[in-house]
C-alpha cells in the first residue's frame, strides 16, 4: 500500500525538439539507455514551431521537463535561449542539448563533437592521437567537432571547403586551441588538400543531403583512411561510396548519433551508457526497413 501521504514521483521527462521530428531516433536510443543503465526516464519528440522554439521550451519546463536534446533547425535558437554554455557549445556556437537545472538556469551542451570522437575511437576502433585528419566543410558541423578532435591530440587538422574563407575562419577561430594542443591546424579551399591519403576524412558538408561530394583530391584516400561521412542512411552515402571506391574504410554516422545521445544522457544523469549494443539495434532496425 502506498502512503498517499507521500506523492509518487514519476519518471523525469525528455524530450528532443525539431521540426520535423515525427521520424526522430533519439526516443528508440534512449528508451534502451534508460533500461540499459536503470535510470528512471521517459523520453519522446516534440514539434516546436518554426518561429516558436524558445516557448515550447519554456512550457516543457513548467510541464516539468528536466532537459532536451535540440535537432535541426533550433541548435542557434537553443545556443541563444541557454543561461550558461559548455565551452564545447559556446566553440560550436550550437547547442544540441539543454540541461533545466533546479535554480532555474537552463545549461546548454554540445555533445555532437565527442559523439564524433567517441563513435571514431571506441566504436571503429581508430584513435585520433597522432593522426592526420581532413575535415571537409565549414558550417555548423565541421564547427562543432573542432574542439573534441583537438582534445584527442591529432598531428594535424587539414579544413578545405567549397567555400575557402569559411574554412579559414574556422581556422582563426580554433588557431590557439590547436597551438595548444600541439596540432597543425590549416585550411581553404580544395588546393589545401594534400596529395596524400590522411588517416581520417571527416565529411561535413551538407552534400551527401542532395547527393553531392565534396571536392577533394582522390589521393587523400588510402587503404588505411577511415572516410567517415557524419551522414546516414539504409545505403551507403555517395561520400562513403565514392571512398570505398578508392579503397579506403567507409563508415556512416549512426554511431555519431547514437554517442552523442549517449553524452546528453551522461549530462543529464551523470551515467554513461554503453552505445555499442544501442548502435547494433538501430543498425539492425534501418536495414530491415
Ligand atoms: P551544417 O550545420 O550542416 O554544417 P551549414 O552550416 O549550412 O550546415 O554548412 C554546410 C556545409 O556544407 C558548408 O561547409 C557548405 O559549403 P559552403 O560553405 O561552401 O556553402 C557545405 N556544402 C553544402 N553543399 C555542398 C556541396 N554540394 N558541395 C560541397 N560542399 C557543400
Amino acid at each position: 500500500m502506498t502512503n498517499p501521504a507521500t506523492p509518487v514521483q514519476g519518471p523525469d521527462r525528455y524530450v528532443v525538439f525539431g521540426n520535423p521530428i515525427a521520424h526522430s531516433k533519439s526516443p528508440f536510443i534512449h528508451a534502451r539507455f534508460a533500461a540499459q543503465t536503470g535510470e528512471r526516464i521517459v523520453y519522446d519528440h516534440r514539434l516546436a514551431p518554426l518561429d516558436g522554439f524558445a516557448p515550447a521550451v519554456r512550457a516543457f519546463i513548467a510541464e516539468g521537463g528536466r532537459g532536451a536534446n535540440v535537432t535541426v533547425p533550433f541548435k542557434l535558437d537553443a545556443h541563444a535561449l541557454a543561461d550558461t554554455l559548455s565551452p564545447r557549445a559556446a566553440a560550436a556556437g550550437a547547442v544540441n542539448t539543454l540541461r533545466f537545472d533546479a535554480d532555474g538556469r537552463i545549461h546548454g551542451d554540445n555533445t555532437d563533437g565527442v559523439g564524433l570522437v567517441r563513435d571514431i575511437e571506441t566504436n571503429l576502433g581508430v584513435p585520433l592521437a597522432g593522426t592526420r585528419i581532413l575535415l571537409l566543410g565549414a558550417g555548423g558541423a565541421a564547427r562543432g567537432v573542432v574542439l573534441p578532435i583537438l582534445d584527442r591530440a591529432p598531428l594535424s587538422i587539414t579544413i578545405a571547403n567549397r567555400t575557402a574563407s569559411k574554412a579559414e575562419e574556422l581556422v582563426g577561430q580554433f588557431m590557439q586551441a590547436a597551438h595548444d594542443a600541439g596540432c597543425a591546424l590549416a585550411g581553404g579551399g580544395a588546393e589545401v588538400v594534400r596529395a596524400e591519403p590522411y588517416d581520417v576524412i571527416v565529411n561535413a558538408t551538407a552534400g551527401s543531403l542532395d547527393a553531392a561530394l565534396p571536392d577533394c583530391d582522390p589521393a587523400a584516400f588510402g587503404a588505411s583512411t577511415l572516410a567517415y561521412d557524419m551522414m546516414y542512411g539504409a545505403q551507403p552515402t555517395v561520400f562513403m561510396q565514392h571512398a570505398a571506391s578508392l579503397g579506403a574504410r567507409a563508415a556512416d554516422g549512426l554511431g555519431m548519433l547514437v554517442e552523442q545521445a549517449a553524452e546528453s544522457f551522461f549530462v543529464w544523469r551523470g551515467v554513461r551508457p554503453d552505445g555499442a549494443p544501442v548502435l547494433a539495434a538501430l543498425r539492425q532496425a534501418l536495414a530491415s526497413h
